[in-house]
């Protein structure tokens, strides 16, 4: 992780590169003159013809003019000032992040004051700034024998504040610990799914158990069969990879009651089973744990920042595979709940394995539930690359995740879920309910079913399909895992232990 470091003059650290946000009124920043003066009297017709740029996130790279305790300045244009807000403020500081890792830097300096305003103090700055900054110089390693393999990365960031040093550097220690956590999302959706298997998978929750004195239970094929876990089994049988259903348990309070359910859908790999994905299709199916790493990254920061509230997470991992033994349309399984499901399409596996852990969740204690999952093509359809998609049951639950969304920058959209979507979730001549009532609107029926097995208990849904895997860089990161929905998870969970502590 990237360290902070908070001070107030540069005078007492070196840094390979200062940062200065360059607003529409610099001359207002206090400071500005002694920054101008020490760095080059012509800064203001520089500004004036342009050679340094005022304009929103345009970036003007100098090099010390003299011997300094930076070796180069990034000047940031920052627009107008007053009307800064926060989600900007993070896009810009991921934009500069891009560049101090593309530009091979070591340290960097940013100088608060330019950012701040009425509504964003000098610690909000530091907070988004680290979060943006390690967000955005985030690249993934691969596994490439040669070439550009990455020898110099970002190691330290100092805040240059007149505010309190302390508070400054815990705000940003903060943000460092998001955007860590949301890499480390990244990176479990990246890996190639010969090599992130359910197994290394719970490996990795273990250590992260370690790390964090977490609780941790690891349920293999032998103790869902105990248990009658026959959905995530089914989806299992045409495998030679062990299921996993792993359980993180943070308990912070006394009474283990109250508790949130994180469930994670952890499928390594999706190749549709016997309802075969298209050749196309299936590439790119590696990332469909992307649910289970957003929950892995929500514990992360959860273990980190410790917030008075009890967690539980659950994620249900196996992959999709074929084999003489693999389940196939016309099943008929038993989930742990006893409800019996009609599979009319085996590539609807998200939702089985969910509906399992669930259920667990809800018998270990949880009474609020979030299922996080690459459900459904339809919600890309619906929403594009840049949504997630989302249903509940329960509208005051769903009113405070929307608001811990919104402060974290991410972009939630609710769809739906009537009592017709249900009735048709719950057709079946066979069983209690099929898993595929149907292509029109197939994401309401995906979430819908998973709704099933929250029943009354109030539950929201996140479909991620859309936005767990960029196509392309986008404003906070490379192509590949976002690591999507790790700061709104965790950002929720604050927001309700610091609600309780009032
Ligand atoms: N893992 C897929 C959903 C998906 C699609 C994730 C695209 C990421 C990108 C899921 O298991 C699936 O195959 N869903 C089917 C459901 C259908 C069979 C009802 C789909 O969306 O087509
Ligand atoms: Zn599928
Ligand atoms: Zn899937």
């Amino acid at each position: 992780m990237i360290t902070v470091e908070s001070v107030s003059t540069l005078e007492q650290q070196e840094v390979d590169v200062l940062i200065i946000g360059v607003p529409d009124h610099p001359e207002n920043v206090e400071g500005w003159d002694a920054f101008v003066q020490s760095f080059h009297p012509s800064i203001p017709e520089w500004i004036k013809s342009h050679d340094i740029k005022q304009d929103f996130k345009q970036l003007t790279k100098m090099p010390a003019l003299s011997k300094r305790n930076y070796d180069r300045v990034y000047f940031v244009g920052v627009g107008k000032q007053k009307e800064l807000t926060e989600q900007p403020v993070r896009e810009l500081f991921a934009m500069v992040g891009k560049q101090l890792h593309k530009d091979r830097v070591r340290t960097a300096a940013v100088w608060t004051a330019p950012f701040c305003n009425e509504e964003m103090t000098c610690e909000d700055v530091a907070y988004l700034a680290s979060e943006g900054i390690s967000l955005g110089a985030y690249e993934y390693e691969g596994f490439h024998t040669t070439s550009n393999e990455i020898d110099v990365s970002l190691t330290s960031i100092t805040f240059i504040t007149a505010a309190d040093e302390q508070s400054v550097k815990g705000a940003g220690e903060v943000g460092m610990i998001y955007a860590h956590a949301v890499n480390e999302a990244r990176t479990l959706v990246n890996a190639p799914p010969n090599l992130l298997t359910p197994t290394k998978m719970a490996d990795y929750a273990r250590e992260l158990a370690d790390n964090y004195d977490l609780e941790i239970d690891v349920l293999g094929r032998a103790e869902m069969e105990e248990l009658g876990m026959g959905a995530i089994l089914a989806v299992n049988q045409g495998s030679v990879e062990e299921p996993q259903l792993i359980v993180l348990k943070y308990q912070a309070m006394e009474q283990w009651e109250d508790v949130i359910g994180l469930i994670g859908k952890g499928i390594t790999y999706d190749t549709g089973g016997y309802s075969l994905k298209p050749r196309e299709g299936m590439i790119g199916m590696k990332g469909d744990m992307g649910g289970a790493a957003a929950v892995l990254g929500a514990m992360c920061i959860i273990g980190e920042t410790r917030p008075r509230k009890n967690v539980i997470a659950v994620i249900a991992s196996t992959d999709n595979m074929i084999s003489g033994a693999a389940f196939k349309p016309d099943d008929v399984i038993t989930s742990l709940s006893g409800k019996t499901i009609e599979i009319l399409n085996t590539d609807a596996e998200g939702r089985l394995v969910l509906a399992d852990a669930v259920t667990y969740a809800k018998q270990a204690g949880a009474e609020y539930l979030i299922d996080v999952a690459t459900l459904t093509g339809g919600v890309i359809v619906a929403l594009g690359n840049d949504k997630t998609g989302t249903l509940t049951n329960h509208d005051a639950f769903y009113k405070q995740f929307e608001e811990a969304a919104e402060e974290s920058g991410e972009f939630i959209w609710r769809l739906p879920l009537t009592e017709n979507d249900r009735k048709r979730i719950r057709k079946s001549d066979v069983a209690d309910l099929n898993n595929s009532p149907g292509r029109d609107g197939h994401m309401i029926f995906g979430g819908g079913f998973v709704g099933e097995f929250a029943e009354n208990t109030p539950w929201i849904h996140l479909d991620i399909a859309g936005t767990s895997d960029a196509a392309s860089p986008h404003v906070l990161g490379p192509k590949g895992g976002t690591g999507v929905m790790v700061r709104t998870l965790a950002t929720f969970i604050e927001r309700l232990a610091a609600e309780e502590a009032q």
